[in-house]
């Protein structure tokens, strides 16, 4: 893995490019700029991490990317197509391209796990296959191959709303990954997990961008999740870039512009002291308080 992405100018319509975004701006109409003018270039497979405060504009970011979110301007270019200038079958077409991972699961509560599974593949059928549910074989085998390879062999029965937290994820993931995507968005996707399924559902998010040679743009509010799973961190505050670099190069000095300032070794003992509630906050956000080492 490289980490030739990290500071990459971009220049548009490079061949070698999977994604490249260009002046892209979000006011929303509140009149709130949510985004404002960023561009991103993506050449490589791997985990890129985005971060940033609260409202810095990490979602509103991944969003616009598929268009959840209608950018105001700029572009978005995916393997050199326009995302932003698609009419819907255009978009319905490239939203099948693009892979996405919810912080709040997104699954069906009353449907079995197979059958959340398959309906990643809903863009790919059609209507009448869709409204009685079937699915071709190759579809099912490949549902059952997913399942075993997020850990989940033998659930394809059990119903959603039957699953825990860390399980519901990884359906997620087995959801998005079905479509065989060239690019993976994930919002906050260990955000309602305790730091030890956290861990692993980052790992499991890496082993499959790398396998599968797919870049994943993910939400993080853990910067050491940040650190641990990404090749490349991004770090957005007040709707754009400041940090575009490797984890590593990822020290206090930066943390404290894209944070602001605060002490990155205080522990949650610290933070509980009286008058310091934005501290503990932060102290969150590093994943100092979670007791979990390596
Ligand atoms: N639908 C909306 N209408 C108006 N303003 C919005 C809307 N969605 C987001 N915003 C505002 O845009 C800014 C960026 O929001 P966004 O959700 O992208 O931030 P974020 O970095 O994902 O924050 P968090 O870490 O809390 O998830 C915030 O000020 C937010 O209040
Ligand atoms: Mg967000």
């Amino acid at each position: 893995m490289t980490h030739a992405d990290a500071k990459a100018p971009p220049e548009r319509g490079a061949a070698s490019e999977r994604l490249c975004v260009a002046g892209l701006s979000k006011v929303y109409p509140t009149g709130k700029r949510a985004l404002d003018g960023v561009d991103f270039v993506v050449h490589t497979p791997g985990v890129i991490a985005v971060i940033g405060s609260s409202g810095a504009g990490k979602s509103t970011f991944i969003r616009c990317i598929n268009r959840l979110v209608e950018p105001t301007s700029g572009a978005i270019l995916l393997d050199g197509v326009d995302l932003v200038r698609l009419d819907r079958a255009g978009l319905r077409a490239a939203r099948r391209r693009i892979g996405m991972i919810f912080q709040e699961f997104n699954l069906v509560e009353r449907l079995t796990v197979m059958e959340n599974v398959l309906a990643g593949r809903l863009g790919h059928v059609g209507l009448l296959d869709t409204l009685r549910r079937r699915f071709a074989p190759a579809d099912v085998d490949a549902a059952f191959e997913l399942l075993a390879r997020v850990g989940l062999e033998g659930f394809h029965d059990r119903r959603a709303d039957a699953l825990s937290g860390g399980q519901r994820q990884r359906v997620g993931i087995a959801r998005a990954l079905i479509q065989r995507p060239d690019l993976l968005l994930v919002d906050e996707p260990t955000a309602s997990l305790d730091p030890r399924t956290a861990r692993q559902i980052m790992r499991l998010v890496r082993e499959l961008a790398v396998e599968r040679a797919t870049p994943a743009i993910v939400n993080l509010h853990d910067v050491a999740l940040a650190r641990e799973f990404a090749d490349r961190v991004v770090a957005f505050s007040a709707g754009r870039i400041v940090f575009d670099d490797t984890p590593v190069a990822l020290d206090d000095a930066t943390l404290d512009r894209i944070y602001g300032g605060e002490d990155w070794n205080a522990t949650a003992d610290d933070d509980a002291a009286p008058g310091t509630t934005g501290r503990a906050a932060a102290g969150r956000a590093l994943g100092d308080d979670t007791g979990v080492a390596g």
